[in-house]
This record gives C-alpha cells, sequence and structure tokens, in this order.
C-alpha cells in the first residue's frame, strides 16, 4: 500500500505532465496501474518510482501510458458523425475540395477511424479530394495501436454494423483480429502529443473533435486547451465536445451552435 505523501507526489507528478487530475479517492487506481511498473522498474516504493520517472523519459512515458483512461469507441455517442455527413462536410465541401479534422485526444484511433468513414459514406471516393484526419494522444501506447489499425472482434462490434465492419476491416493475424482499411488508413495520421503543452499549428484545422479529456482537466487547464482548441482552427471552424462536457466557461472563445438539435461550437 502507498503512503500518503508518496500518493501526494504521483498526483503532482501526474498533474504536471498529463493535465489530469486525481483525487483522493483514486488511491486503488494509481495502486493497480503504477504496480506492476514499480515492479518492472526494479524500484521498491512509489516514491522512487516517481523520482525515476523525473529523469527517465522512457519510465516517464510508462507512467502516462498507464495513468491515462484510454476508453473509446467506434462512433461514440453518433450524433456528432451525424453533425459532420449531414451538415459541416457538406458545408465545407461547398468551398472546395480540402478539408482536415483534427481528433485530438484520439486513444486508440476508433473516433479518427469513424470520422474517415463517415467522410467516406458521403464522399464515395476518398482519393479525389484532399483530406487530412491528424488523430493525437498523449499516451505512446495509444497512438501506437492507432497507426496499427488493427482491432478485436469486441471492440468492432462496439459501434460498427455487420456491413460497416465488411466494408472497412480485412480480418489479419491469427487471433480473430481486423485491419482497417487501406482507404482508410491513407486519409488518417497519427502522432503523440500532450494537448496542454504541445506546439499546434494554428489556423489549419476546418473541424476538431476534443471529447471525453477535458472532463480530466482542472478549471486553468480547460481554458487552456479551449483557447489552443480555438487557436488550431480556421476562422468559423468548429469544435465538437462530448456530450457531458460544456464550453459554457468560455463564451469569449466559441458560440454555441445546433443542428437539429445537435450542439456543436464555432470559432469567434
Ligand atoms: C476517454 S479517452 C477519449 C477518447 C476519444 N476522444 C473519445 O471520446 O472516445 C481520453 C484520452 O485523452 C488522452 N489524454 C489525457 N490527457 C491528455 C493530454 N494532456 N494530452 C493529450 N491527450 C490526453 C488519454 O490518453 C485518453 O486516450
Amino acid at each position: 500500500m502507498f503512503t500518503e505523501i508518496e500518493y501526494a507526489a504521483a498526483c503532482a507528478f501526474i498533474l504536471r505532465e498529463t493535465g489530469i487530475v486525481l483525487d483522493s479517492s483514486k488511491g486503488y487506481f494509481i495502486e493497480g496501474r503504477l504496480k506492476p511498473i514499480e515492479t518492472d522498474a526494479g524500484v521498491n516504493s512509489l516514491g522512487d518510482l516517481i523520482r525515476k520517472a523525473e529523469t527517465d523519459r522512457v519510465l516517464k512515458q510508462k507512467v502516462i501510458d498507464a495513468v491515462s483512461t484510454n476508453e473509446t469507441y467506434f462512433f461514440r455517442d453518433s450524433k456528432p458523425f451525424d453533425l459532420l455527413r449531414n451538415f459541416l462536410v457538406p458545408q465545407i465541401m461547398e468551398k472546395g475540395n480540402s478539408l482536415s479534422i483534427w481528433s485530438a485526444a484520439s486513444s486508440t484511433g476508433q473516433e479518427a477511424y469513424s470520422i474517415a468513414m463517415s467522410l467516406k459514406e458521403i464522399l464515395f471516393d476518398l482519393s479525389k479530394f484532399k483530406i487530412k484526419i491528424t488523430g493525437s494522444d498523449i499516451s505512446a501506447e495509444a497512438v501506437q495501436r492507432a497507426n496499427h489499425g488493427v482491432y478485436s472482434r469486441f471492440e468492432l462490434t462496439r459501434g460498427l454494423t455487420p456491413l460497416q465492419i465488411s466494408r472497412y476491416f480485412t480480418p489479419c493475424g491469427s487471433h480473430g483480429e481486423y485491419k482497417v482499411s487501406d482507404e482508410l488508413r491513407y486519409v488518417v495520421q497519427f502522432g503523440q502529443a500532450n494537448l496542454l503543452t504541445s506546439p499546434i499549428f494554428n489556423g489549419i484545422y476546418d473541424i476538431v473533435f476534443c471529447r471525453n479529456v477535458a472532463i480530466y482537466f482542472k478549471k486553468e487547464d480547460k481554458r487552456l486547451l479551449f483557447e489552443r482548441m480555438s487557436r488550431s482552427l480556421k476562422p468559423g471552424g468548429s469544435l465538437i465536445i462530448g456530450s457531458t462536457e460544456s464550453l459554457i466557461d468560455f463564451p469569449d472563445l466559441f458560440s454555441r451552435e445546433q443542428f437539429h438539435g445537435i450542439v456543436y461550437y464555432v470559432k469567434k
């Protein structure tokens, strides 16, 4: 069992490195996630693990990977993808043939590939357009999985219909897994980035999905996050947040809009 001082040091480290706030009720979570790393690293306590992780880049990334919650699934909350297909993309494509979308905090890639599938459903031949979908996440492990584009049958059935599975995935390997089609893979790229500190490209995205990550941040970091999301968008670009999230505290950054009851935010 960790001591209170060790636990506080671990929480401070995680907050500093990721922005993720862990309160006193998360002791079991930290213990479950970090104990195996402590054993592997050959240190005797959580305090020693955190001290070592401060200067050991590989160990630091292992701790970050372990404490990030990567829960996601294809077409999560479905409505943002209806908004994309029925309103946002047709509106952008009226003006040209290029489109750039950022899945910020893309976890293991399901959100970015769901965006690609949505585009395929309305644009048909993606190679005829200049499409760039970028996924990024702080977890190196999650980014590696997203890049690989290989999912278990269980992961596919969380959100995809049998038709979508047969259309966009092919069986691979000997463990009953499926690989995303080349056509979707070619329009999506993934990279590792911390949304609060990594350099961002200003004004390049038409649409940003930033869902189910701000919930882990304190108020000041939420502001920093949404300022950065705003800067990354083109003038008039759209931001889509999670179904339980709100931008009520940041009326200076975005205006709240609706399409058939689906809420999204436009850069001011
Ligand atoms: C719950 S998942 C959400 C995934 C996806 N956006 C969705 O809604 O299904 C949250 C993701 O945020 C990532 N994350 C947490 N803090 C981050 C940070 N500071 N920078 C980038 N990603 C972060 C985690 O690694 C995790 O993959």
